[in-house]
């Protein structure tokens, strides 16, 4: 089992189903887990029905060992995060620098760049913490996330290059860098070990969604990550497919799933179509038992 569990895949292929679950079978194992996302976009509330937002929040019902709760969530609010990035790079000016130089700085953090880096930051500390036995990532739409994922190889690049022109940056004073670039690259060192960090890619038994999910583990493989593993989700019932209509979209899904298995050498586990949405604590559970008892492996 990894430490680190990320989630990627494009919009509504079930990334935060499959997180939410798998964030509640190890709960239930009884390790302490926090399940984070960095989708803007989050709706990790109304999947465990009830309020999160950005901290840290116990969720109810799920995993309890002496009376505490396993089971942990946590909505990053790229708006927030960037706020206390800002304020750890320059609180320690604040009290020796004149305040049009910590205004300078200031404003130099206010790119998108430091938004992005900010989330990203966030999501470090939680990678170096060691509070949790698991952390599962719940990412952004796929795009979105590997640039995230790049971004500390980038950052150390960009870093070491301001250091020697001694200038300044969008992620702040050099000074204030140096000390961060260790931390990047020891995040980046967690990413590609292998033994620490999964990456799941969630697709539907669809060809775009393959050919999406070839790319991004190509892009990954690009940043030196090769391991992962695949769900694919949604897969119809053969038993339910007497009617024309299913039967077609069956065998399409079926053509897929067998091409995947074929182009695609990392582990998969498959989950079927539901005939409910898998919101809240007990439809997740049964998700993450279906999920949970299916893994084949092709390595
Ligand atoms: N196997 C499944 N069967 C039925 N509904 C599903 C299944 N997986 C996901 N869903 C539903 O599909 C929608 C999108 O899933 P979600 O996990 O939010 O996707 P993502 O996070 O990738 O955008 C949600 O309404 C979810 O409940
Ligand atoms: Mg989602």
């Amino acid at each position: 089992m990894s430490q680190y569990i990320f989630f990627s895949g494009k919009g509504g292929v079930g990334k935060t189903t499959m997180a939410s679950a798998t964030a509640i079978h190890y709960a239930i194992e009884g390790k302490k887990t926090l399940i984070v996302t960095t989708d803007p976009a989050s709706n990790l509330a109304d999947v465990f029905e009830q309020e999160i937002g950005h901290k840290i929040t116990p969720i109810n019902n799920v995993g309890v060992i002496h009376e505490s709760p396993l089971l942990f969530a946590m909505e990053i609010n790229p708006d927030e995060a960037t706020k206390e990035y800002k304020e750890r790079i320059v609180g320690p000016f604040r009290e020796i620098m004149p305040e049009d130089v910590i205004a300078t700085i200031e404003e130099q953090l206010s790119g998108a760049c430091t938004t992005e880096v900010a989330s990203f930051d966030r999501f470090i500390d939680f990678m170096e913490a060691d509070d949790y036995d698991v952390i599962v990532f719940d990412t952004a739409p796929t795009g979105h996330t590997i640039r995230l994922l790049e971004l500390p190889v980038d950052w150390s690049k960009h870093i070491e290059e301001s250091v020697k022109g001694g200038g300044q940056t969008c992620l702040g004073p050099v000074q204030a860098m140096q000390e961060s670039k260790d931390k990047y690259d020891r995040a980046t060192a967690l990413l590609r070990d292998t033994e620490k960090t999964t990456f799941i890619f969630v697709m539907r038994p669809e060809e775009l969604s393959l050919y999406e999910t070839l790319r991004a583990s190509r892009e990954l493989e690009t940043i030196g990550i090769k391991s992962g593993e695949i769900i694919i989700n949604g897969i119809l019932p053969e038993e339910v497919c007497e009617v024309e209509f299913f039967r077609k979209k069956y065998e399409s899904q079926q053509k897929v799933i067998k091409e995947t298995e074929r182009v695609i050498q990392k582990p998969k586990r498959y989950m079927f179509l539901r005939d409910t949405e898998a919101k809240g604590i007990e439809a997740l559970k049964d998700v993450a038992e279906e999920l949970f008892g299916k893994v084949k492996s092709q390595e």
